[in-house]
């Protein structure tokens, strides 16, 4: 086992796209060591080459707690620790009494179990070394729900009741945890959305938003930060 305490290493789920690229290549500009975790490998062998050859990838769908584990423990037993987990895997399908049941439970799956299963598999890995840091990409619909994102809503609800028992649990181990929780980012996520995609928030207001908690001092706890797209606050205020 490699214990190398001055370089720091993050595990991002769906790291190979949208707002998990943008926080990993942003982690990788300041030297962090990572381990992308995506299910479409070819995504993922092009992120990692982009971002450099030190960095690893798995091919994992969150849902799965055997693929989770084994890639957690692969990697902590190639490089000695994790300092920081960011949960950025999600899945959207619009709808409410209307949904499929396969596409409700495909979010519950992706958006809620998938935050469950890698902090089942990080946390122990955290307590040991007696630090570390979750940061998990709840959304705007984890705060307020809107009549067509029943399902949505309801997984990313879900992942704010867990964030907070964490936030509250994991603080004596010296583990920080916080949700952020946008609307309307420019991803693939809101390729169909009806809003011109330069009034979206942009990946790097959620890059500059990680930046922000990683650089507060280990005596501070930040249980979420919230925040919306403006053009979609006055779209619905003035509808
Ligand atoms: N974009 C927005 O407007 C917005 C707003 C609020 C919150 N969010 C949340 O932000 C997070 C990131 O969204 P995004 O916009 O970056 O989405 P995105 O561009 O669609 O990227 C999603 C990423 O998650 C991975 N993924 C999906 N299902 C997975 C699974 N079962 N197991 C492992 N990886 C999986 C995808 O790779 P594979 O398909 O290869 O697995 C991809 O890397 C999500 O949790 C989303 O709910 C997004």
């Amino acid at each position: 086992m490699l214990i190398t305490n001055e370089i720091k290493s993050a595990v991002i789920t769906g790291g190979s796209k949208g707002i998990g690229y943008a926080i990993a290549k942003y982690l990788s500009e300041n030297g962090y060591k990572l381990l992308l975790l995506a299910r479409n490998e070819n995504s993922l062998k092009a992120a990692v080459e982009s971002l450099g050859s030190e960095h690893s990838y798995a091919v994992v769908d969150v849902a799965n707690s055997n693929e989770v584990n084994n890639a957690i423990n692969q990697f902590v037993n190639d490089f000695g620790k994790i300092d920081l987990l960011i949960n950025s895997a999600g899945y959207v399908k619009r709808g409410t009494s209307s949904l499929a049941e396969n596409e409700f439970m495909k979010m519950l799956s992706t958006n809620l179990l998938g935050v469950f299963n890698m902090v089942s598999a990080v946390v122990p890995y955290m307590k040991k070394q007696c630090h570390g840091r979750i940061i998990t990409i709840g959304s705007y619909s984890g705060k307020v729900a809107r009549s067509a994102m029943g399902g949505y809503a309801a997984s990313k609800f879900g992942v704010m009741g867990l964030n907070e028992s964490l936030y509250k649990e994991l603080a004596p181990f010296g583990i920080s945890v916080t949700a952020i929780c946008p609307n309307l980012v420019d991803t693939e996520m809101t390729a169909d959305v009806n809003m011109p995609r330069d009034k979206m928030i942009k990946t790097d207001d959620i890059v500059k938003t990680v930046d922000y908690l990683i650089n507060l001092s280990a005596n501070v706890a930040v249980k979420e930060i919230v925040f919306q797209c403006k053009a979609k606050l006055i779209q619905d205020e003035t509808s």
